[in-house]
């Protein structure tokens, strides 16, 4: 289970914030338990580890099965919530070089996560000569990336397979009713799966959105929402000695009124990259509002302690720290002897990678705290799938928390709209007209 160890947050906090803090966050915890705080239409994921849909979850194994067996690839189409769950799930359970490594399960690529036509050729360059299917993600079905890549790659399969054997090659994740994609996938006869109405994109992991391309990988769901569940049920817990969620959401939410405006996330795990793309979505999509929120950044350590490093030590103090720490290592690497002693690293000879880790993440949390930077540890067990569901859940209730103690709606994101508006009128979208004229005005255009 995941412990958050606050002792190093303490030196810069003058009063102790919990006991003041305890009522919002029951009262956040109860809009959350009973969806009705503000956007509380969306908040079906709290129940989710233990309320999903069995007959569903069994589709995804058995399409992840036939996607293994008929498929050397599998190209994911999605962006932002409908892409960034999987790929962090995927690649710190299976490595980030999961793709290169020896195996019986396809390789995957994710595409429609922005609009570039090398990466896209790319990708498609690799797909030259393999069975692929697509497995197409997008709740509303409209948004733009997505679909303009699902273009490109549903047109490759149609040439390769014929239309109908495409259509067996294709798998929906999209509304259960509603939507373009919806639309297309019954007239086209693709398999389907939902994502269900009262699940936003960044809190959508667990469902068919990230579990498919994770099934396919090979990870085994059922450790994986066995966790999260162990975690919901732990968040439950009305008492801030014994929740996790409470502990984090109210520490950090107590910095920020302190004055700290960025909080990093750092791992000293390169597979851990992903999952750390995903969390800077969940919170800044979710507390970045009415000019509100800590602005979230991630770090990976130690490779980043050599370029980032110096402006953590010395620049700017509005930075706080949140430290993933994992558990043992799969594989013990002890570092060899050399008697020639070249590099004078005889004093590690005989010392494992995990210990050696272990100095480095205490001596750099010395280092942040003495030089002015709060941090918060969160211990984790050791990465496997049941860890990972845990850490998923946690970050997504005291997400949710966070939000209400800032008093925003942490479910909705009206800023993404703004640049989807100007970059449909100047594409020339109908109905964008007379934003068009203004925007090609102010271009000089
Ligand atoms: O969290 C969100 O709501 C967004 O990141 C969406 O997931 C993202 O914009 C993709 O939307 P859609 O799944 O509708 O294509």
């Amino acid at each position: 289970m995941i412990q958050v160890q606050l002792s190093n947050i303490r030196p810069f906090i003058s009063q102790p914030y919990e006991a003041e803090l305890t009522p919002r966050l029951l009262t956040a915890h109860r809009h959350l338990q009973c969806h009705d705080g503000a956007g509380g239409d969306f908040t079906g994921w709290v129940a989710l580890p233990q309320a999903y849909d069995r007959e569903e979850f069994a589709r995804i194994k058995a399409a992840a099965r036939k996607i293994r067996s008929d498929s050397q690839a599998l190209v994911v189409v999605g962006i932002g919530g409908s892409y960034l769950g999987a790929r962090g799930v995927i690649e710190c359970l299976c490595s980030a070089n999961y793709n290169l490594r020896k195996k019986d399960t396809p390789n995957i690529y994710f595409v429609g996560n922005g609009l570039s036509s090398d990466y896209m050729s790319q990708i498609m360059d690799l797909l030259d000569g393999v069975d692929f299917s697509v497995n197409v993600i997008s709740k509303s079905g409209t948004t733009t990336e997505p679909a303009v890549a699902f273009r490109f790659f549903r047109r490759m399969l149609e040439e390769r397979y014929g239309a109908e054997g495409a259509a067996r090659r294709i798998y929906a994740t999209t509304d259960r009713n509603r939507g373009a994609l919806k639309a297309l996938a019954d007239s086209a006869g693709y398999e389907t799966f939902v994502v269900p109405d009262d699940i936003g994109g960044r809190y959508s992991v667990l469902t068919a959105v990230g579990l498919l391309p994770i099934a396919v990988a090979g990870v085994d769901l059922d450790e994986l929402m066995s966790g999260a569940a162990d975690m919901m049920k732990t968040c439950a817990a009305e008492d801030p000695d014994q929740n996790p969620a409470w502990q984090y959401a109210a520490a950090r939410y107590a910095l920020y009124r302190l004055g700290k405006r960025i909080e990093i996330l750092a791992a000293y795990e390169p597979d851990f990259r992903f999952m750390a793309e995903w969390w800077k979505q969940l919170y800044g999509e979710s507390e970045g509002k009415e000019h509100k929120g800590l602005f979230p950044a991630s770090v990976e350590f130690t490779a980043d302690l050599h370029s980032m490093g110096q402006y953590i030590q010395q620049g700017e103090r509005t930075m706080l720290e949140t430290v993933v720490r994992f558990g043992a290592s799969h594989r013990e690497n002890v570092v060899p002897f050399d008697e020639q002693n070249g590099d004078g690293l005889n004093f590690l000879a005989g010392k494992d990678m995990d210990f050696i880790a272990r100095q480095a993440m205490d001596g750099t949390l010395l280092a942040h705290v003495e030089g002015g930077v709060p941090n918060i540890i969160l211990q984790a067990e050791r990465i496997c799938p049941r860890t990972l569901g845990e850490l998923i859940y946690f970050f997504e209730y005291a997400c949710g928390l966070s939000g209400y103690l800032l008093e925003v709606n942490p479910f909705d994101q009206p800023g993404v709209e703004a640049y989807k508006k100007n970059m449909f009128a100047l594409l020339g979208k109908p109905g964008y007209e007379e934003l068009r004229q203004t925007l090609l005005a102010k271009l000089d255009r």
